[in-house]
């Protein structure tokens, strides 16, 4: 390999902010660009705009090697970078379940306009299949470097509250290139995860594109399969939670994305199930990924299986009860609402006339733009005062570790829905609560359940 590339990394979103520092932490001279000014002067004062656990201390340090600068200017960009990643959003089409692409297209356009030397577009963006191989043509035609301005699709595959790692050390990485210089560069621009032994995959842009689409699909389903499971326990008396214990054992399953529960959000699994639903019936093969219709059925009546469980606490109506709603975020230890189930059910829960007093740890403000009629505590203490339903929604640790005794102290009524199976139910039971969760019996509230409560399955 040759002399580290320099890296510009357009789109300083999430994906962008967290790919542009860690390269930066691994040794490139990189530049962050975007168009939003106000994100620029963030990230360059060393403040990063979003939760994500570990990456601040990288932003900083990235910024004390001076190996990092952020600018809004598209021209320096296109002057700085051999290696140019694009990273910026694809999210749903208002009023479709297709992917916007504008701002992938406005942003390899832009900078294509502005190259006039060998260089390398990459996107990490996730999109429909057959985007970059459509964009080759234009960024060509467009660009003064003309087919000196190569392109490749690079996909990420980074989970939120694991940026970091996930970027430093990821599972494989993927190239969708067309052609050996396209490879070189980017074998250069990972050179240090590589010499860490991280396996690449060399491939066509469609089947890196598709890549990704195709571990979220899997990923996606996993989740429902076991949720579809729930759904057969709750009808037969069978617990969930032992059923997805037993299957994790054999390694072919295995235990990773078989948790029940409320069911997935976010800003990928959701509208990517949909978008490549939606490509795929364009492709004419609509057929063949037609169960990921089903799959986010499955998703969304978890929602409303919740609803159902609050509402059978209360005692057949919702109408006036107070609901304690304990998280807002997609899942622990990020602050998204993005598609979260989690504010989903609180939504639901208000609009059946419910009291409801939303807490999360992180995601309260995001929460509250998003549904700014929802109350909102500032602590799990004033969250809960009074409720007299309470239904845990996000399993983050400090709701996991919460005492029994004295949250039933602060309640009105000591009832609760564990949306996430995250809580110890016998301790619960001990404690006085009435405890209901998805896809398992209703037992008596003496019983003891025993010891398989300790280590259900493995997050
Ligand atoms: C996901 C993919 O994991 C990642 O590879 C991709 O790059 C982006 O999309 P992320 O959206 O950060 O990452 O979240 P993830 O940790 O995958 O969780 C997705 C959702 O599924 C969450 O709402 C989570 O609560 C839910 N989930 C996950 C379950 O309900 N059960 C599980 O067993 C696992």
């Amino acid at each position: 390999t040759g002399p580290l590339p320099r890296l510009t990394v357009i789109g300083t979103g999430y994906l962008g902010a967290t790919h542009a520092i860690c390269m930066a932490v691994l040794g490139y001279e990189v530049l962050g660009v975007d168009v939003d000014p106000d994100k620029i002067a963030r990230l360059a004062a060393g403040d990063v705009p979003f939760f994500e656990p570990g990456l601040p201390e990288k932003l900083r340090e990235a910024l004390d090697y001076g190996r990092l600068r952020f600018t809004t200017d598209f021209d320096e960009a296109a002057a700085f970078g051999d290696v140019h990643f694009i990273c910026v959003g694809t999210p749903q089409l208002a009023g479709s379940h297709a992917a916007d692409l504008r701002y992938v297209e406005s942003a390899f356009t832009e900078l294509a306009k502005r190259i006039d030397r060998r260089a390398l577009l990459v996107g990490k963006s996730t999109v429909p299949i057959g985007t970059a191989a459509r964009l080759t043509t234009i960024v060509q035609e467009v660009s003064p470097a003309g087919t000196d301005l190569e392109l490749a699709w690079n996909p990420e595959f980074l989970r939120e509250g694991f940026a970091v790692e996930d970027t430093l050390r990821p599972d494989r990485l993927v190239f969708g290139v067309a052609s050996d210089y396209a490879e070189r560069a980017l074998r250069d621009a990972f050179a240090p995860i590589i010499a860490e032994g991280t396996p690449v995959v060399v491939a066509d842009t469609a089947t890196a594109e598709l890549v990704k689409v195709a571990a979220n699909s899997f990923l996606a389903t996993k989740i429902s399969y076991i949720n579809a499971m729930a759904e057969v326990c709750e009808a037969t008396g069978a617990d969930v939670n032992l059923l997805a214990k037993a299957l994790s054992f054999d390694d072919r399953i295995g235990a990773r994305f078989l948790k029940p529960g409320l069911g997935f959000g976010g800003g990928c699994l959701p509208k990517d199930i949909r978008a490549f639903r939606h490509r795929a019936e364009e492709l004419g093969v609509g057929a063949a990924v037609r169960f990921l219709d089903e799959v986010d059925q499955i998703n969304l009546r978890r929602r409303a299986r919740t609803v159902d469980l609050v509402r059978e606490l209360a005692g057949g109506s919702l109408l006036g009860v107070r609901v304690a709603a304990l998280g807002a975020a997609f899942k622990p230890n990020s602050d998204d609402v993005r598609d979260a189930p989690a504010l989903d059910v609180a939504r639901m829960l208000y609009l059946e006339g419910a009291l409801v007093s939303v807490y999360d740890p992180e995601a309260n403000d995001n929460a509250h733009r998003l549904y700014p009629d929802l109350e909102y505590a500032d602590t799990l203490g004033k969250c809960v005062r009074g409720a007299e339903v309470t239904v845990l929604l996000t399993e983050w640790e400090q709701f996991r570790r919460a005492d029994p005794t004295l949250l039933g102290e602060i309640v009105a009524e000591k009832k609760i829905v564990d949306g996430r199976h995250a809580l110890d139910a016998t301790a619960y039971r001990r404690a006085g609560w009435e405890y209901r969760a998805l896809g398992r019996p209703v037992v008596a509230e003496t019983f003891d359940l025993g010891t398989h409560e300790k280590d259900s399955v493995a997050a």
